[in-house]
Parts: C-alpha cells; structure tokens; sequence
C-alpha cells in the first residue's frame, strides 16, 4: 500500500476513542506524547558517535548498573514530553529510584507512567537494536503526591503496553486491550504509520531464545526444556531447534511478534536476592500485556506474570513468553513434582561409591 494512503497513529487513537463516547482525550493525548518522545530517542540512538551521546555517563542507577548517557538522556525526554500534559498523576522509571512527582505547576491527571527509557542499553555503542518500553495504569488518586503503592498494580490492570523499537527502521508497538497493532516510522512524514494490524503469533515455533551462560543457575524445568530443545529431532521433541540470543528484550519480543518463538529470562539461582534478571512493572507487564494480546504467553513459569501482585517498584522476576503452545509446556514442567534427574554426586565415576552397573 501506498504509504500517503496508510492510517497514521493518531488517526487510529481518534478511531479507537470512538467506541468509548464518554472517554476524555487525555488518554490519547498521553499515548501520542510518548510516541513523540520514542521519535525523540529514535533519532538520539540513530545519530550514534555523531550524536555525542554514546558511551557510560559514569553514574550507577538504583539497580546498581552503569547508567549510559543515552540511559539518561532518554529518561530526561520521557520526562519532560510528558509531565506538563495534565493527563499523569506520576510517573516511575528504570532509572529512577523513587516515583517522579508532577510538578505543582501543571495539573495532576488520571494516569500512571511506567517506562524503561532504553532497554537493551548495553547494546548503544555496538549498533544493535534497542527500544523504549512503557505501561500505562490508572491512578488511584489525582488529589495527593503520588506514592510508591499506586504502581504496585498487577499487569491485568494495565490500560495500554507497548514499546517502541529502533532498528533498521522505527516502529511502535501498542496495545491499549484491543489486539496488537505495530506502526512504522514514516522518515518522510515523521508519524508513525499503522502497517501490522491485530498481529498474531503463531502458536508453535522452533525458536527459543535464552542466555545459556547463566546454564548452571537454572531450575530444573527450565534445563529439561532447553535439553529437549537442544537434542532437536532424535529428542523427546522430535524437531530441531534454533537458538537466538540479542541481549535487547525489546529486540527478542518483537522477532516473537513478528513470527513466534519463546524467550526465556527465568527465575535462577546467581544472586539469591532477585528473583530473576528483568523488571516487573516496565519490562515483564507491557511485554507480557502485548504477548496477551497478540495470542501468545507471558509467564513466570509458575503463573501468569500479568497476575502477580507488585510488591516493590523496580521488584525483579523470572519471565517467560511467546508462542503459547511452549509457553504452556514451560509451565506445565514447572508444576510437574520435581523430577531429580540429576545424577546422584554419591555415585559418580569419582566418587567411593560406584553407581552398580
Ligand atoms: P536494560 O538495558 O534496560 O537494563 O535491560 C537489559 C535486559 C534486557 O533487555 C535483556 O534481555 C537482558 O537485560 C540482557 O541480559 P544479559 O546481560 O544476561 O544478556
Ligand atoms: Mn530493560
Ligand atoms: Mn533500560
């Protein structure tokens, strides 16, 4: 199709809105915001070494990593292109530690921004695919500073998910509970195009993506999955796999959206005091929302992650998706009585005693 003939996006939030007669423009008003502010970071993270914002901007975040000047500077902008439009109550972010209050002189809205400005920021100064990830809720109260509690939402109560991803090209993804619709950054135009309508993802795959270094920490129905995938067609499978890892979730989520397969990010046991690598309420619930609803699965392994109540802000946890048909199998292994396949260390070839033949 003609790209001059394409529905841009607000054309498609104006089109949304007027299912719902009684809804104010302030969601749409939000939503356009933040996809001004993903244009923004886009052409930040295109102009790269010649944009002067690459490399550490030596400072640590509230989760103990290196901040990246893109880090920052994407953050400043989701900030400052959406706190005076009187449609937020609060906001809170990956690379901050307390939520962001709207000041006194704008007025105090109805909605919640959560965002991780940049995720995938370890990959900025190797030129691979990053993206901006954002969920949106609704405020308890509009009449008080917002606090801590009031982003302490599970993800069904999420009123819209999505995230923008800048690759080859710039596209935004975006759910607000009605399907999945992905838009295209016209370069030409500089609006975001409606290009995948209600996208599906496909309900088998032969694609896991995982980070087999962390292997050792694993539990166990995670080991027996990648062990079956990994033994392919002589396995229990009885099918080859193939195997992705890009270290950018944005990246992983949107090949999934795109023609299925499964990530996983499970729950492990490196460091005893978190719970798993990615964040609940900026990366695990609007990735897990979109994964809804294009037909897929978000899990923890042992319940959708959408349901888990909150119990911290930057809270972290183990994170399944994609193609539900594996999804559902990860899940099932999970609530199987462990199986302890693990040879027995009292009976292996060093040991005093040797297992009988
Ligand atoms: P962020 O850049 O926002 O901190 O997130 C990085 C996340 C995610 O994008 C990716 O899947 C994962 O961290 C990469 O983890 P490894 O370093 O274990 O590859
Ligand atoms: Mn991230
Ligand atoms: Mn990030």
């Amino acid at each position: 199709m003609n790209s001059d003939m394409r529905m841009t996006l607000t054309q498609f939030l104006i089109e949304e809105r007027r299912r719902y007669p009684q809804a104010g423009g302030d969601f749409n008003s939000l939503l356009l915001n933040v996809a001004l502010v993903c244009k923004r970071i886009a052409r930040k993270v295109a102009a790269g070494e010649l944009g002067d914002a690459t490399g550490s901007a030596s400072s640590v975040n509230v989760q103990g990593e290196d901040q990246k000047k893109l880090d920052v500077i994407s953050n400043e902008l989701f900030i400052e292109g959406n706190n005076w439009g009187g449609y937020l109550a609060g906001m809170a972010s990956e690379e901050m530690e307390e939520p962001y209050q709207i000041p006194a002189c704008y007025p105090q809205g109805r909605y919640l921004l959560v965002f991780d400005p940049l995720d995938g920021s370890s990959n900025i100064d190797v030129n691979v695919t990053v993206g901006s990830i954002f969920s949106v809720l609704r405020a308890p109260a509009s009449d008080r500073p917002v606090t801590t509690a009031d982003f302490l939402q599970p993800g069904c109560e999420q009123v819209a998910g999505g995230y923008a991803i800048y690759g080859p090209t710039t596209m935004l993804m975006l759910t607000v509970g009605n399907g999945v619709h992905g838009f295209t950054l016209c370069p030409q135009v500089g609006e975001f195009m409606l290009t995948h309508s209600d996208l599906q993802i496909p309900v088998d795959t032969h694609e896991f993506a995982i980070n087999a270094s962390n292997s050792r920490f694993w539990e166990a129905p995670v080991t027996r999955y990648v062990n079956e995938c990994m033994a392919g067609k002589t396995g229990a499978r009885g099918k080859d796999f193939n195997m992705r890892w890009i270290a950018s979730m944005v990246a992983e989520a949107h090949r999934i959206l795109m023609r299925g397969g499964v990530f996983l990010y499970p729950r492990d046991s490196k460091d005893p005091t978190k719970a798993g690598r990615l964040r609940l309420l900026y990366e695990a619930n609007p990735i897990g929302f979109l994964m809804e609803q294009a037909g897929g699965r978000a899990s923890t392994g042992r319940q959708p992650v959408m349901n888990v109540k909150p119990s911290a802000l930057h809270q972290r946890i183990g994170l399944i998706f994609g193609s539900k048909n594996e999804v559902e199998r990860l899940e099932r292994y999970h609530n199987e009585p462990e199986q302890n396949d693990e040879p027995n260390p009292l009976f292996n070839e060093r040991s005093l005693f040797r297992a009988p033949a």
